[in-house]
């Protein structure tokens, strides 16, 4: 892993007294480019904003290591399917900007969607396999704009390292297949999921829930548990754990399981038997507001 240098008095002047908003992408680019010419390394924490504690930790990850950190906040149009959420997708810049200067951030990339996808954009990203199962399965179009914003942004912000929350595992597997497959010249960093008190993973959507949701959502910390401890007591068969969570979430009347799984944690495929490790992953809708989680599973 590349190692963060010492911030010299010949930066450059890259490095800001002040946290900076940039919203246009060819001035981003120009100033990464210019971050890159003094050596210094930039550390990137894609966001669609609505920032929580999840973020703030993905931000002071990049602190710690890097020596410029850039934030984007963009909700990306391509990654929401045609019945989904993209015109209430919560947004509150100002609360966003607190949190960000607070965990360390030096610039906030802010583009316009009309930047970003311009009248002429027709190149997409498309991670093939990987993205099939899962989520893919109920958001066949997601995985698609995600890969094609990343790509963008990476692009544009030229970072050393990108940092991203274990929540959102396949997400992670699929930037990490496409920076793999196509040599893209970052490393992928994920973080592990930060969680309310009571175990509900934190997520910007945790918003829409009522407060009856809210209470029945922490079935699916606990499903994941569940199935920890299950194989931690020796249970090795996918399918009887499978049951067991399943079991579990259906006991909560607002629950309604997407899909509960238990895969490869590379590839994703289903598996029979957990040999050595495995990772547990859910998604599970309350009203309309889908919310996903998983757990790596070890074999003792
Ligand atoms: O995880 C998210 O917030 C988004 O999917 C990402 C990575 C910022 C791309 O829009």
């Amino acid at each position: 892993m590349r190692q963060s240098r010492k911030l010299s008095p010949r930066n450059g002047g890259v490095k800001p007294k002040e946290m900076r908003i940039i919203s246009d992408s060819s001035e981003m680019q120009t100033l990464a480019n210019r971050i890159r010419e003094t050596d210094l390394l930039i550390g990137f924490v894609p966001t669609m904003g609505y920032l929580h504690e999840g973020h703030g930790s993905l931000i002071r990850g990049a602190r710690q290591q890097s020596d410029i950190v850039v934030l984007s906040i963009f909700v990306n149009p391509t990654q929401f399917g045609p019945a989904e959420d993209l015109d209430k997708y919560p947004r509150d810049m100002e609360r966003d900007k607190e949190i960000a200067r607070e965990a360390g951030t030096d610039y906030i990339f802010y583009p316009e969607a009309r930047d970003i996808y311009t009248s002429e954009f027709q190149t997409y990203v498309n991670v093939e396999k990987i993205t099939k199962s899962h989520c893919g399965v109920s958001r066949p179009t997601h995985f698609r704009g995600v890969a094609t914003v990343c790509t963008k942004l990476f692009n544009i912000v030229l970072p050393h390292w990108a940092f991203f929350g274990q929540k959102d595992y396949q997400q992670c597997a699929v930037i990490r297949r496409m920076v793999k497959d196509l040599n893209m010249n970052l490393e992928i960093i994920v973080l592990p999921t930060v969680r309310e008190a009571d175990g509900l993973a934190m997520s910007s959507r945790n918003v829409y829930l009522t407060p009856e949701e809210r209470k029945q959502a922490t079935c699916l910390y606990e499903s994941l548990q569940l199935a920890k401890n299950m194989v931690r007591a020796g249970r090795t068969d996918a399918r009887t754990i499978l049951m067991a969570m399943r079991e579990h979430i259906k006991r909560k009347p607002l629950a309604s399981i997407d899909y509960v799984s238990i895969a490869d944690t590379d590839t994703l495929q289903e598996l029979e038997t957990i040999r050595t490790e495995a990772v547990a992953l859910l998604a599970v809708y309350f009203g309309k507001t889908r919310l996903i989680d998983n757990e790596i599973l070890r074999v003792m």
